[in-house]
């Protein structure tokens, strides 16, 4: 019988990433996984390089090869692998007819001199013209009928949910606001390194990227679409001995008039409606409390004549791969929550 799934291909199935979109599709009601392709290196079954996958997938991963991906006739490729990798793959899957939702930087940043500034020449401009920024709280019409989404950053996620909707109402200047954050060990990938040694990592918590974290064009370009103005931050990344988790405390000078009880209803008016973020009364954002989900948790208040605004989310699902499902179901015209929680 045929089958009325949509057929997906994974990209980098071996990384991090890779492992939660495998994890995740297994069980989307409307989506099924036909191929997972990566570099020469971990061309074993999934299961063998993920134990926890026994049972659930045990699909081999295959040499990434453009012809191989042709002939299982995908209608989405979903690619979690480093930038540069997928901007050399993105124009031959794009030139084949099938759609892209893209989890690294490549297609993020809208031009590319900025693009060059923060990573490397970007070498594929035509096909970043069509790419359209994957945060469904904020673009879902152009989501829905995009053929190259550029999944955001997991910082960029959680630093500007909470601020946008503050922003749009006018409650804080658009200068001056710092974003700290803190992330766990997950957000650098698989690969292993001296940096990431269990004891060079474990009870060390450590501040990095000072004034230079490549997010933070990112983030600006996006809270300044969404205003419709300039917006300037300072982004201060920490590298937390969690496995996975992010959480921003963020501060930002009241514009005239802003009290905490009118920065909460622009939260909830912003959010009420839609499924994955939390605006909390009762609680403050903490990474236990959004952990293997896809929820962003965020709140704010006034303190001491600032505004402070909090979010926390997992940066492997609403920092990667749950949001990137989240822009598949609005793609392909399923329920925004398909096949997520
Ligand atoms: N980790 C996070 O929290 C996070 C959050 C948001 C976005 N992202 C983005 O998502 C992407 C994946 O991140 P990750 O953390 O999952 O990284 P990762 O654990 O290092 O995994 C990278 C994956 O890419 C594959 N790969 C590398 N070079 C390749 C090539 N030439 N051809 C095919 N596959 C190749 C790797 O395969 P082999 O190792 O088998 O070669 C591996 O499966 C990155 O662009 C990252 O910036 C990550």
């Amino acid at each position: 019988m045929a089958s009325n799934k949509i057929r997906i291909v994974l990209v980098g199935g071996s990384g991090y990433a890779g492992f939660e979109a495998v994890r995740w599709l297994g069980r989307h009601p409307n989506a099924e996984l036909v191929g997972v392709f990566g570099s020469s290196k971990n061309l074993v079954p999934l299961d063998e390089l993920y134990p926890l996958l026994t049972k659930q997938v045990s699909m081999r991963q295959e040499l990434f090869e453009i012809e191989s991906v042709k002939k299982l006739s995908p209608e989405l490729v979903i690619l979690c692998v480093p930038h540069k990798v997928a901007m050399s793959y993105v124009p031959l899957l794009r030139e084949a007819g099938i759609r892209c939702i893209d989890l690294s930087a490549d297609y993020r940043i809208a031009s590319a001199e900025i693009y060059e500034k923060w990573y490397c020449p970007h070498t594929d401009t035509e096909h970043l013209k069509e790419a359209v920024y994957g945060l469904p709280e904020f673009f879902s019409s152009e989501i829905r009928s995009a053929n190259l989404v550029a999944n955001p950053g997991c910082y960029p996620t959680c630093s500007v949910l909470p601020l946008a909707p503050v922003l749009k109402a006018g409650l804080i200047e658009p200068t001056g606001i710092v974003i700290n954050a803190i992330s766990g060990v997950s957000g650098a990938g698989r690969t292993p390194s001296q940096k990431f040694h269990f004891p060079d990592r474990n009870e060390n918590f450590e501040p990095y990227g000072v004034g230079n974290h490549r997010h933070m064009p990112e983030i600006e370009q996006t809270l300044t679409t969404i205003l419709g103005g300039a917006v300037e931050v300072l982004f201060q990344p920490h590298l937390s001995p969690m496995d996975r988790g992010m959480l921003c405390s963020i501060y930002a000078r009241p514009a005239a008039g802003a009290t905490a009880q009118k920065i909460m209803e622009a939260l909830h008016a912003e959010y009420d409606s839609k499924p994955f973020v939390r605006v909390r009364d009762d609680v403050l954002p903490a990474t236990k409390y959004v952990s293997y989900t896809n929820y962003c948790d965020v709140t704010a208040t006034l303190a001491k004549g600032t505004v402070v605004l909090f979010s926390a989310l997992d940066n492997l699902l609403k920092g990667a791969s749950g949001q990137a499902i989240q822009n598949m179901n609005i793609m392909f015209g399923f329920e925004e929550t398909t096949g997520l929680y």
